[in-house]
């Protein structure tokens, strides 16, 4: 036994360094630097042989970034990264969907290398054809810190979760809105104000806009998709809406009836159209339910087993630390695994040509309650208006509150929460109320997140 362990470590001590090249020294590239540089002992031992940083490529050579790069090899060129002899795998941080990021995957596969990125952007729309050249290559393709920066979610799902038919999976997906969210319920802050604290705090992207419209969390999802159904990833057909038109007012409604407001994605394949239904919207999530308690830039996801039951993953959703944290786990696996034939053609969970192409799931037969918010002119008969539009289209109120504004700029907030009953019904009642006068804004319609 004794000699078989110190054959074993031999051998593992034998194994060459594992090199890679950094493109992209923002945040989370000097956050992969410092903990490669800080678990070095670890890693190598974890990983069965060290992990080095090669060569590296930034736009600014002598910016400061806390971490000193002049032990690496500096390229101008992204692309020449690519090509070097001392690089086994290539990690991509720049970002952005096209132009350099999705250039340098491209040539990153071309000239045999691994690749590892945390750009859920160019996963979400060129992931489907990366992982279709990378397993022709047989090059490992990872993309651990894409969705929900250090949440091992992916992992969770391609390995732990790996037995189970996934019946469901939702989540927190998005660190801004979060923050955004649960620091407007602490304090009763409007949208704008917090935002801009939430930019300050350097967790927004680049374009905020992507985060409080919901599409960042929309390309996060399509990706958890695609792991957890076996689907090919359709950013496109994810219904998006974000967190804009929010008014502290409705989170003060929520409050009243038992609720916190929460930007949630979700998928899940219909069981009685069939399809796919994949949707990023700000939902009521009860206070009881586990979501309700996510607080701040934290991100949890929530994934039904048939036979796991309910998993619960949560952590940061972005940063330095937790984004290199997934960022290297990646790099590890593709350590322990590389010379020795690496699994290289599983890169959704199974072979990228395997997926299946699931149109979207139709919506409107879904089953579900809503809150709806109405600012409406302050007269008689307009509640009567709204009610019998509710009543036309076949939505059974469950409660309404009416609150004057602050202001008193003779509008008023009308708030309802329905009965259960399908989603096509509210649509046909707020059509039914299209261009009223009664309406000085267009309703907001938010589900209520059932256990
Ligand atoms: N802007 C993203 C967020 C960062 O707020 O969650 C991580 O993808």
């Amino acid at each position: 036994m004794a000699e078989h362990s110190a054959h074993t470590d031999t051998a593992r001590a034998a194994r060459p360094p594992l090199r890679i090249a950094l493109a992209g020294v923002g945040t989370v590239g000097a956050g992969v630097i410092r903990l490669v540089e800080t678990n070095a002992g670890l890693i190598a031992r974890r990983a069965g042989r060290p992990i080095v940083v090669s060569a590296v490529c930034a736009r600014d050579r002598h910016k400061d970034r806390g971490v000193d790069l002049s032990a690496y090899a500096w390229e101008d060129d992204m692309t020449a990264l690519a090509a070097r002899d001392d690089v086994d795998v290539v990690v991509e941080l720049v970002g952005g969907a096209d132009g350099p990021a999705l250039m340098l995957a491209r040539n990153a596969i071309a000239h045999g290398k691994a690749l590892v990125t945390a750009n859920k952007a160019m996963i979400a729309h060129h992931g489907l054809q990366l992982a279709a050249w990378a397993e022709a290559a047989g090059v490992p393709m990872r993309f651990e810190a894409a969705v929900a920066g250090g949440i091992p979610v992916i992992k969770g799902l391609r390995e732990g979760a790996a037995a189970n038919a996934i019946e469901r999976i939702y989540g927190i997906l998005n660190g801004t809105c979060n923050f955004i969210l649960s620091t407007m319920e602490d304090t009763g802050r409007d949208f704008a104000d917090v935002l801009a604290e939430a930019q300050a705090k350097g967790f927004a992207e680049a374009d905020p806009a992507f985060d409080i419209e919901g599409t960042d969390a929309a390309h996060k999802l399509s990706i958890l998709s695609a792991i957890a159904f076996g689907t090919r990833i359709d950013f496109a057909s994810v219904d998006t809406a974000g967190i804009a038109r929010i008014l502290a007012a409705d989170i003060a409604q929520a409050d009243s009836l038992g609720y916190v407001i929460r930007l949630i994605g979700m998928a899940e394949v219909d069981g009685v159209e069939g399809g796919l239904f994949q949707r990023v919207q700000p939902h009521l999530v009860p206070f009881d339910h586990p979501l309700a308690h996510v607080d701040g830039a934290t991100n949890a996801i929530v994934a039904e087993g048939n036979f796991s039951g309910r998993l619960l993953f949560q952590g940061a959703g972005a940063g330095d630390g937790p984004t290199a944290s997934a960022v290297v786990a990646d790099i590890i696996d593709i350590a322990r695994g590389y010379d020795a034939g690496f699994e290289a053609d599983a890169t959704f969970s199974i072979p990228v040509a395997d997926l299946t192409d699931m149109a979207p799931a139709p919506r409107g037969h879904r089953l579900g309650r809503a809150y709806i918010r109405f600012i409406v002119a302050d007269r008689p008969g307009v509640l009567a208006e709204i009610t019998a539009a509710m009543r036309d289209a076949g939505v059974s109120i469950e409660s309404l509150i009416q609150k004057g504004r602050a202001g008193d700029d003779g509008e008023v907030l009308v708030a309802m929460v329905t009965h259960e009953g399908p989603e096509a019904a509210v649509t046909q009642a707020l059509r039914l109320l299209e261009g009223s006068e009664s309406l000085a804004a267009p309703p907001l319609v938010m589900q209520i997140l059932g256990h």
